[in-house]
């Protein structure tokens, strides 16, 4: 149904009511009274302008007498006009001169588009570099992309009891408000297990719990970094931390990564720096090891800057071969150090729960920080993983996965080794959920893939993570998605792409 009556406002202002039904046509009062509303909102209709009788508009509107009575009841209740006897309807002087809204009224049919008021829609500088920095981008990540787990295997059963178990016997408290640094029972488990197995150096109550990296990296860049300050990231690196430096006002330089991790010896070309972010367990997305020399040139040039050093230890507990080298953090004598941990990677990407830990004079700016950001981490979900944790189940997942993992990883190493032909090399793989293919420079890794049509496997180009312009070319190969049986399969479904595409 649709009509469009003119009618002379008191001012001239042609009165039109658009009446459409939709694909779900609202109640038609409903119709009628948005419509008079929007006119009233907009100034096409002003104070004291006289409305049609109900009569008069029910007949040019072709519909009951009832509806235009019931838009009316709606428009009087809200404010929007005064009806009086013998005075008739007429939209309320109490509407003021200024219309709070001067859209130009919809022709009857054009659907309601959002019209951009620009003057509303300004943003801060904040607010810009937020909407620039790319993380809208990052959060509809590949789905077997960085931040991707696979969860099939998860002792979900375990969780649901323990979740019940906590739902019956807490009573009130997880509906509480809760400590915004934490559940002192996780930050003792997180203190515990990092302490043994990372050798992090922390008492509890440097633990911080977060809902992930990201907040993590979200909270140090606002309380680290004035604006325009310098802060270093290894280059490739974590497109997250990116995101998350420049929307906190930074300067983001690159610092280039080899085979030994990333390069201290470049970082002499950025004085007066005040942040280096790295993955020394297992560089992001390189998968290289960072030295140990180069871990402790890293220590001295923060003791002698006075810089912090960010370190995002996200997937070392997938460590196959060896023992792993342990923390930045456990060698760092002075506190410069930042150690930024995640369990939804290990877990499962739904939880959100991480943790920062930091140097004991940073515990009140951290806390202070997660408390004007988002409150605090639901404290029912941080329990779980508290009795998760200490009842030995998190250690039992660990060597599950880790099993399951190796055995994706070793499939995709061989498959790669014998089908990709000798221009590929692998970069390490004795860690993590993922390991990078490099091509020959120049080759067009974005385009192969773009091309990919694995189904277990996800593949991104190496090119996605550089900063400075370089004609390194690789693609990082995820497994999280993977089985040991069907992984040589997506390998083979890839060689045409990678063979048939050289570099130039
Ligand atoms: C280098 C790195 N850091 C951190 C994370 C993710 O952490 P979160 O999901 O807790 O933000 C990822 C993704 O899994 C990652 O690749």
């Amino acid at each position: 149904m649709s009509g469009r009556r003119p009618r002379a406002s008191r001012r001239g202002a042609p009165l039109q009511v658009p009446v459409t039904a939709g694909p779900e046509p609202s109640p038609l009062y409903t119709q009628v009274y948005r419509e008079i509303r929007e006119h009233i909102l907009s100034g096409v209709l002003r104070p004291g302008a006289r409305l049609p009788s109900a009569r008069t508009l029910a007949a040019d509107l072709g519909v009951s007498r009832n509806t235009i009575e019931a838009a009316f009841l709606q428009l009087g209740a809200e404010g929007f006009i005064t009806r009086r006897v013998g005075a008739g309807t007429t939209v309320a002087s109490s509407m003021g001169e200024s219309a709070p809204f001067r859209a130009r009224p919809r022709r009857a049919g054009t659907p309601r588009a959002e019209a951009p008021r620009s003057a509303a829609l300004r943003l801060s500088a904040r607010g810009t570099l937020i909407t620039e920095c790319g993380l809208a981008e990052i959060a509809g990540d590949h789905p077997a992309g960085p931040c991707a787990t696979e969860v099939a295997g998860f002792p979900v059963r375990t969780w649901n009891r323990l979740l019940a178990r906590r739902a019956r016997r807490a009573g009130i408290a997880p509906f509480q408000a809760a400590d915004p640094a934490g559940l002192p029972a996780l930050r003792e488990a997180i203190a515990d297990h990092v302490r043994v197995t990372r050798g992090v150096r922390c008492e509890w109550r440097q633990v911080i719990v977060v809902t992930s990296t990201q907040q993590a990296l979200d909270l140090c860049g606002r309380l680290l970094l004035d604006p325009g300050a310098v802060a270093l990231m290894e280059d490739p690196g974590y497109r997250g931390t990116r995101a998350a430096l420049l929307a906190a006002g930074a300067e983001v330089r690159g610092v280039p990564v080899d085979g030994d991790g990333v390069d201290p010896e470049a970082l002499a070309a950025h004085p007066g720096a005040r942040l280096l972010y790295v993955t020394p367990s297992h560089q992001y997305p390189l998968g290289v090891t960072l030295t140990l020399a180069r871990r402790l040139a890293l220590l001295r040039w923060a003791a002698a800057t006075g810089a912090w050093i960010l370190e995002d230890d996200y997937d070392s507990e997938f460590r196959y071969d060896g023992r792993p080298l342990a923390s930045l953090q456990g060698l760092d004598p002075e506190g410069r150090v930042i150690y930024l941990g995640t369990c939804n990677k290990v877990l499962f990407p739904g939880l959100r729960l991480g943790y920062v830990i930091v140097p004991p004079g940073l515990v009140a700016p951290f806390t202070a920080a997660r408390r004007i950001s988002d409150g605090f981490s639901p404290p029912l979900v941080q329990a779980v993983l508290a009795d998760f944790i200490s009842g030995g189940h998190f250690a039992a997942w660990l060597r599950q996965a880790r099993q399951h993992y190796a055995a994706c990883r070793d499939a995709l190493v061989a498959s790669i080794t014998t089908q990709w032909g000798p221009a590929v090399t692998l970069g390490p793989s004795d860690t993590g959920l993922h390991l990078m293919a490099h091509l020959p420079d120049g080759a067009p890794d974005a385009a192969i893939a773009e091309a990919a049509t694995a189904q277990c496997l996800g593949v991104l180009p190496l090119t996605r993570y550089l900063a400075a312009p370089s004609r390194r070319r690789g693609l990082l190969l995820s497994y999280v998605a993977g089985t040991p049986a069907r992984i040589p399969a997506d390998v083979a479904a890839l060689a045409p792409a990678v063979r048939g595409r050289r570099g130039r």
